[in-house]
């Protein structure tokens, strides 16, 4: 098939099974073209808990799908390919987690969503990268916290509040993969670009960036910009909302260190428009977890919502 005849087949088949389909930021272009709505995982996670929709086609990672599904245990939600994986959620796996937990039993465990259905019924709360500061900081400065899996944010949320949260030692692929080094002797280049960054980036980026946040914040940041150069520290997919909302406007890639396209999530990638069109064809493959994990992992998620 085309990718003109996929796309005609998925805005059909959408009709035909009355479904939503919801797509990250780092989905490939055309992908976030058909979506219904492209968010960051926080606004992904709301848009799944509140659609009237009776199918939800989730194109993201699994972890995400997971969360839509956990928000709507009745309803089928199709993710294009499963083994769409996260290097965060793969690096903290449930029994070490569990460990983890029992060997400080007297912290609250605050859990960042790029995790499994699993860790997350063993946490207290979840966030995302877009509210972690706000939930980080309606806990007692006299509650210890463990923060887990990302440890990047989680020392970068640590400097912003001021907490000294405990640190599970796990990292994003793509974005510790950025490079000092290039990124120096690109603003060298460039001297009038501003570098903007995900809080999953590296401290010695960070410590760079002139506008720190969530997908959603840095969209929503270069939209707002007086200025016109922006470097993307960040996976490159969002790259393709900021040209098509802005006019006129420069986005650099921060590159990676290696000579190598390590700027793009390959789980992210692994979802095509072929995919996309065979899953909704063939309502085939969905998430399935027990509902006893489902329940479990509700409340932390349900907690993150309240809270944020
Ligand atoms: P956001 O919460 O900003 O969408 O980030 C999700 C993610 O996986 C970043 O790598
Ligand atoms: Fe996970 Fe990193 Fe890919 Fe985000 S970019 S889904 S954190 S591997």
């Amino acid at each position: 098939m085309t990718p003109q005849e996929l796309e005609n087949g998925i805005l059909e088949l959408k009709k035909e099974r009355n479904a939503v389909i919801l797509a990250h930021y780092y989905q490939e272009s055309p992908i976030q073209d058909l979506a219904d709505f492209v968010g960051d995982s926080l606004e992904l996670s709301r848009k799944a808990a509140s659609t009237d929709a009776d199918v939800i086609v989730f194109c993201g990672v699994h972890f995400m799908a997971e969360t839509a599904k956990i928000l709507n245990p009745q309803k089928p939600v199709l993710l294009p390919d499963l083994l769409a994986g996260c290097s965060l959620s793969e690096g903290c796996p449930p029994p070490a987690f569990k460990k983890f937990r029992e060997e400080h039993p007297d912290h609250l465990a605050i859990t960042y969503i790029n995790c499994s259905a699993e860790v997350k019924a063993l946490s207290d709360i979840i966030c995302t990268s877009s509210n972690a500061e706000k939930i980080v900081s309606q806990i007692p400065k006299d509650q210890p916290i463990l923060f887990s899996p990302d440890k990047n944010l989680g020392a970068y949320i640590n400097k912003k509040t001021g907490r000294n949260m405990l640190l599970w030692n796990g990292s994003c692929i793509v974005h510790e993969t950025f490079s000092e080094r290039k990124l120096i002797s690109l603003q060298l280049e460039h001297p009038d670009a501003e570098l903007i960054a995900h809080p999953e980036c590296e401290d010695h980026i960070l410590a760079r960036a002139k506008f720190i946040g969530s997908t959603s914040a840095l969209l929503k940041y270069v939209q707002s910009s007086p200025h016109s150069k922006f470097i993307v520290g960040t996976e490159y997919g969002i790259v393709h909302q900021m040209i098509k909302s802005t006019k006129g406007k420069t986005f650099l890639p921060l590159p990676p260190e290696e000579n190598c396209s390590c700027n793009e999530c390959p789980h992210m990638k692994r979802n095509t428009l072929e995919k996309l069109y065979l899953c909704m064809k063939n309502m085939d493959p969905q998430i399935a977890m027990s509902m006893e994990l489902l329940e479990r992992a509700r409340k932390p998620i349900e907690r993150m919502l309240a809270m944020s």
